[in-house]
């Protein structure tokens, strides 16, 4: 039977794509299972992954004037964040705002279901008042939908690196769908990490622990589990690389040796040349011109950057036109 024959899940057709792609590839969005979703939060913690440690700065240290011009709206508004995650910073915004007393309702949006469920009952028991509708989903699609329009001005988060895990192009599709999923006055804070010193960029994602390089491997020890391929784990290797000139930083997973690899789901075996890279992730880099030429081919004005004490990174909050 050949692989077009086979009732393929998204995954094993996402799989099939990148691997028979030249240069092969695989989704980053695959990442984030059970353990990814795990490795992710250690990877937060690593010394060298500055990222977190720096817009958790920014949101502790300017929380109150990021939100001030949504509050005042003097109305409910829609909280909608695009990749929750385990929502660690943004509990800083949700804290703040339910200690004012202000109405809102939180619309935390994942594609990963146990991740939605993990961040649920942590607020469910950290600020059991707060009104919470998760929504599993992804951000193109949940920006088609917009299941929380109810006429209440809304503010969308799009914190991390989330927007940085797109090549511009993509990013600019994204950002379409983020126009088409808002209203003229709804407002979009968005993430960005900042060009910056080549080597500290290349460091976050070359953790001397090896836990970047272990959240690179599980999508290998996923695709074993899940899709019955037969990888040999220690037969590939993590290697990240940064271009400073188009702000790119991307990681692979390079096959050690010339090898082939079966996967039962696919029926289909796969053949790596030695030293042959798989291409797994993007983490974008701007300065903040690119940010502003951003911001207005995509129909936003910017309404005021809050960057760190060091400017590695900044949160900055969009206005649609
Ligand atoms: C790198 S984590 C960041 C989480 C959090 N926003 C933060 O800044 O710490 C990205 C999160 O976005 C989710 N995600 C990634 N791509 C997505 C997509 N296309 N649609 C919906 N969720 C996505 C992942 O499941 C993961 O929980």
């Amino acid at each position: 039977m050949s692989a077009k024959n086979l009732d393929l899940g998204n995954f094993a057709q996402d799989v099939l794509l990148g691997l028979s792609a030249e240069p092969k590839s695989l989704p980053s969005k695959y990442f984030y299972d059970a353990k990814g979703d795990k490795l992710f939060q250690q990877i937060m913690d690593m010394p060298e992954y500055y990222l977190t440690r720096k817009e958790f700065e920014i949101l502790e240290n300017q929380h109150a004037k990021i939100l001030a011009n949504i509050l005042d709206f003097n109305r409910p508004f829609n909280l909608v964040e695009l990749g929750a995650g385990d929502g660690l910073k943004t509990k800083i915004l949700l804290r703040y705002l339910v200690e004012k007393g202000v109405s809102f309702e939180y619309f935390p949006i994942d594609f990963s279901g146990s991740v939605l469920v993990e961040l649920k009952e942590s607020l469910r028991q950290e600020m059991p008042d707060l009104k919470v509708s998760a929504i599993e989903d992804t951000y193109r699609g949940s920006l088609l939908k917009r299941q929380w329009a109810n006429g209440n001005p809304t503010l969308i988060l799009f914190l991390g690196g989330n927007i940085g895990n797109f090549p511009l192009e993509e990013a600019h599709d994204v950002l379409d769908h983020l126009r088409l999923g808002t209203e003229r006055g709804d407002e979009v804070l968005l993430g960005f990490d900042l060009k910056k010193n080549p080597q500290t960029i290349l460091d976050a994602y070359h953790d001397h622990a090896g836990i970047t390089k272990e959240f690179n491997i599980n999508l290998l020890r996923r695709m074993n589990r899940e899709l019955g391929a037969n990888f040999d784990l220690d037969q590939f290797m993590h290697w990240p690389s940064y271009n400073p000139v188009d702000g790119e930083c991307r990681s692979h997973l390079v096959s050690m040796k010339a090898q082939n690899v079966f996967i039962e789901s696919l029926n289909q075996s796969f053949k790596f040349d030695a030293f042959e890279p798989i291409f797994t992730e993007i983490s974008k880099k701007y300065s903040i011109s690119e940010i502003k030429k951003l911001a207005k081919r995509s129909g936003f004005k910017i309404k005021e950057a809050f960057a760190d004490s060091e400017d590695y990174f900044a949160d900055v909050l969009w206005e649609r036109k």
